[in-house]
Parts: structure tokens; C-alpha cells; sequence
């Protein structure tokens, strides 16, 4: 079979082989009712008979992948999809470095291995939770249609977890497979398994702010899994990595379009000081001081994510060579980490450090860092909007120690510079730095829907282009009544 090329023909479209593997598909066909459940309990409410303008993986030949066509959504082809095998590949990294690489589980590691894939798969149908009420204030359709596009591929990477689960892990992997059904988003009970995931998603700003913060935290997890000596997880990751780069291009663009929409509305209105935040809202658009409580907070969320900075699990994780730094084969060193140190902050005698520790052991601190760098990029591109219109403001990033719960930094008070504050000086300034309740209110004051093709709600500017080349005016979503 040519790896490129899916097989549609069945309930599960894919490309390993299904047909012949009698026992892995027919547990996975088990599966499929209660998905097809989940998805309309929980997933995007309202719209599940709209036709939504959708692409859908057909192959995974780099080059062209994808088609586009109107769906409606619990009809999508959610499919299993690796990457094309490296003819001899090696395992990259760890004791194990340049063996070959796993095709089957091995033992030792299979605990270790079962955990990450669980902690994986259980944060796609988390963000499906967290945004299933948006479709009704959507600012356009084309917006509607790319956070149903965001929703149907967190789907898939649901799939392409428990298609791992179910072929390699049997018994506990079948009840793995169930209980990722069971948990929900924000549930007091069976809550989902990280806390950013059981937050909610209550506006588009939030959406954006998600998709850009924390769809990134996705991407440097799978980056590190993509290097796996675990073969078939190396491939299922670099798969969902093609889907991945369009959920942070809608974070990335749509809140760039949000500072474009202010900076114009201000212009227009001759306001210059983007602290005017009263006049400035009474445009209907959202100030850039909000924009930043809102990034402060999301930011700090989405750190916590990394888990603790220094970790004997991360350094388990290395060692046996099934997670890897964030692009492990573009590194130049011994790739095993014994012998070198790295420099770690940490919260010591109510003062921030810097510390050399094992390497090993600051993993989680060094996937983080190339997360922040990733994330300064992205900030760096949204300032270049005000920097256009003359309006002196520039969004930046917290510093890591600010409002953190996991790590290092939980039990800090620290300000957005990383000045560390008495308990009493972080409850006053607190509504400074992150969303307070009039915040919140403002916002969720602009999420009225536009539906109508072309059209915009009045605090996002138009995407410079449309989805698949499509013209402005386009229907991106045919709403069923
Ligand atoms: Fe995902
Ligand atoms: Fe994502």
C-alpha cells in the first residue's frame, strides 16, 4: 500500500492498514459510536447539521494533503493518519541513542509510554469542550468555519491517540481509549487531566488567545514526541504537526486582526493614547491594554502546562528515548545529555535564580524556554500593527514567575517584569495584570454574531486572504436552521 495514500472506503479512513488488522479495527469500529456520542454531547452545539466548508486530510504526501469541501461536521472522515515511515531510522536520543527504532512498544517503557499518550490524547477533545458555545457569537463565518476546522482536527488527534492506544497497548489501552470519552472539560468529578484544559473558553478573544498560547503548547509536545524512538508515535506526531500550524496561524492572525481593528478605530477617531481605554471601547473595538491582561493571562496558563522544571519523569522520558527536546535531530550535541548541565530559574529564599542543574533533570525548563522564544516571535509580528499606525504600545510577554500554580514559581507573587510582591501588594495590583470582572463584561459585550458572508463584528478586522484562496464574500458556513 502506498503510505501516501489514504483508504477511504471503510468507517476509518487511514493509512496503516486497517483492513488487514483485524483485531485493532474492530476495536476501533467499538469505539466509534461512543465518539460519534461524544462529539454531539459536547462538540461545536448548534451547528452540527450546518454544512461547514472544511478541509479533510486525504493523504500525507507534504505537498498536497488536504481537500476542501462543505461537510457537516459529525459526518467528517476523523482518520488515522501517519506520517511516511524513515527507511532505518534510528532512535535519536537517550541510552538507547542509534539503535533502531521501535516498531512495537518495549516493556520496560510501556508504562512511561501509555502516560504520555493518555496526557496527550486527553487535552484534543478538552479544547473541543472548552469552545463548543462560540459558534453562536462567531464575528464571520470565516471565522466560524476555522474554529470548526480547529474543533474536527482536535477530533482527529483524539483518533490518532487511541488508534495507538488500542494497537499497541490491548486491555488497559481499550479502557485508556473509553475513559478519554468520560472525562470532560471543567468537570468537579472527571475533570480533564491539565488545568489549562479545564478553563473555559467563554469569547473569541479567549479562543484566539488559545489557539495561539496553548494549540503551541501542543505543537512543542508533539515536536518533543515527534522524536520518539517509538516509531509509530513519531509518525502519528508528525502528522498532526501539518494540522497544527494552521490552529496557531488562527491564533496568530486573528489576534493580529483584533490589534489591527483597534489601531484603525483609533486612528479614525484621532486617539493617539492607547490608554484611553474609555473612549477607546466606546468604538467597539478592544484596547491594547486589555488585549494585554488577556495575553498575561493565557501566557501563564499555558506555562504551567510545561509541568515542573525540574523533573525526574522528563529525565526518565529522555534517557530511554521516548520523548525528545523540540527538534532533537537539529541539535549538535552528544544527544544524551550525561554529562552537561542547564541553567534553570528557580524561586529560592523569596528571590529568582538562575541555577546550573543537571541537564537531564531541566527538560521541562528547556522545551519551555524554545516555547517562550516561539511565543516572542508571534508577539513580535502582532507589534508591528501599532508600530504601523503610529500608536505607541507594544504587547509583550510576562515574565515566566508571573501567576504561575506548577513549578518553581507557585508559590511566587511575582509582577509582569518578575519584581517578586508581598501578598498584599499582588492583591492590589492583581486587576492591573489579568482580566477583572468589568474586563470580562466589555468583552463579552462585543461578541455579537455576524453571520452574514463577508461581513465582520465591529473589534475584528477582515484575514487579508480567504481559506483556500476563496473570495471575501464566500459562505464559508451554510447555516441550517
Ligand atoms: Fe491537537
Ligand atoms: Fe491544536
Amino acid at each position: 500500500m502506498n503510505i501516501e495514500n489514504v483508504d477511504y472506503d471503510g468507517l476509518i479512513p487511514n493509512n496503516v492498514g486497517l483492513n488487514s488488522d483485524q483485531r485493532v479495527k474492530a476495536a476501533l469500529e467499538k469505539w466509534h459510536p461512543g465518539y460519534i456520542d461524544w462529539w454531539n454531547d459536547m462538540g461545536p452545539e448548534g451547528f452540527q447539521q450546518s454544512l461547514v466548508y472544511l478541509r479533510t486530510a486525504v493523504s500525507v504526501d507534504p505537498k498536497g494533503w488536504a481537500k476542501f469541501d462543505y461537510v457537516k461536521m459529525p459526518d467528517y472522515k476523523w482518520g488515522i493518519l501517519l506520517a511516511p515511515e524513515v527507511p532505518d531510522r534510528k532512535i535519536p536520543f537517550g541510552t538507547h541513542k542509534g539503535e533502531a527504532a521501535w516498531q512495537e512498544v518495549p516493556g520496560e517503557y510501556r508504562a512511561l509510554l501509555r502516560r504520555l499518550i493518555v496526557i496527550q490524547g486527553d487535552t484534543e477533545p478538552a479544547s473541543v469542550e472548552q469552545q463548543r458555545f462560540l459558534g453562536k457569537t462567531a464575528p464571520s463565518l470565516y471565522d466560524m468555519r476555522n474554529l470548526f476546522q480547529v474543533n474536527v482536527e482536535e477530533g482527529r488527534h483524539l483518533w490518532a491517540m487511541v488508534y495507538l492506544l488500542q494497537k499497541y497497548f490491548g486491555a488497559d489501552g481499550r479502557e485508556e481509549a473509553e475513559a478519554l470519552l468520560q472525562r470532560r472539560s471543567g468537570d468537579a468529578d472527571t475533570p480533564r487531566m491539565l488545568g489549562a484544559f479545564n478553563e473555559e473558553t467563554p469569547d473569541w478573544l479567549s479562543f484566539f488567545m488559545f489557539t495561539f498560547f496553548t494549540d503551541r503548547d501542543g505543537k512543542m509536545q508533539l515536536e518533543a514526541l515527534a522524536q520518539s524512538g517509538f516509531d509509530p508515535l513519531s509518525r502519528t506526531c508528525r502528522f498532526m504537526l501539518t494540522e497544527e500550524a494552521h490552529h496557531m496561524f488562527v491564533g496568530e492572525t486573528g489576534v493580529g486582526r483584533v490589534v489591527e481593528r483597534t489601531c484603525d478605530a483609533m486612528k479614525q477617531a484621532g486617539i493617539s493614547d492607547p490608554n484611553d481605554i474609555a473612549a477607546i471601547r466606546k468604538l467597539g473595538v478592544i484596547d491594547l491594554p486589555t488585549l494585554q491582561k488577556k495575553l498575561n493571562l493565557h501566557f501563564s496558563l499555558t506555562l504551567d502546562l510545561f509541568g515542573n522544571e525540574i523533573s525526574t519523569n522528563a529525565a526518565n522520558a529522555f534517557h530511554s528515548g521516548i520523548k525528545g527536546r523540540f527538534r532533537e535531530d537539529k541539535l549538535e550535541d552528544d544527544h544524551q545529555l550525561e554529562n552537561s548541565t542547564y541553567p534553570v530559574s528557580r524561586f529560592k529564599d523569596g528571590k529568582i535564580v538562575n541555577e546550573d542543574v543537571p541537564a537531564l533533570s531541566a527538560l521541562n525548563m528547556r522545551l519551555r524556554d524554545d516555547y517562550v522564544a516561539d511565543c516572542a516571535a508571534g508577539v513580535g509580528r502582532w507589534n508591528r500593527v501599532p508600530e504601523k499606525f503610529g500608536i505607541q504600545f507594544h504587547l509583550k510577554l510576562p515574565h515566566v514567575a508571573f501567576h504561575r500554580q506548577i513549578g518553581e514559581f507557585s508559590k511566587a507573587k511575582a509582577d509582569l517584569d518578575g519584581n517578586v510582591l508581598s501578598d498584599d501588594a499582588w492583591d492590589k495590583k492583581k486587576d492591573d495584570y489579568l482580566p477583572n470582572d468589568s474586563d470580562r463584561q466589555f468583552i463579552e459585550s462585543l461578541m455579537k454574531p455576524e453571520f452574514e458572508p463577508g461581513k465582520y463584528a465591529s473589534w475584528i478586522a477582515p484575514p487579508k486572504t480567504g481559506i483556500d484562496n476563496k473570495p471575501g464574500d464566500f459562505e464559508y458556513v451554510k447555516i441550517a436552521e
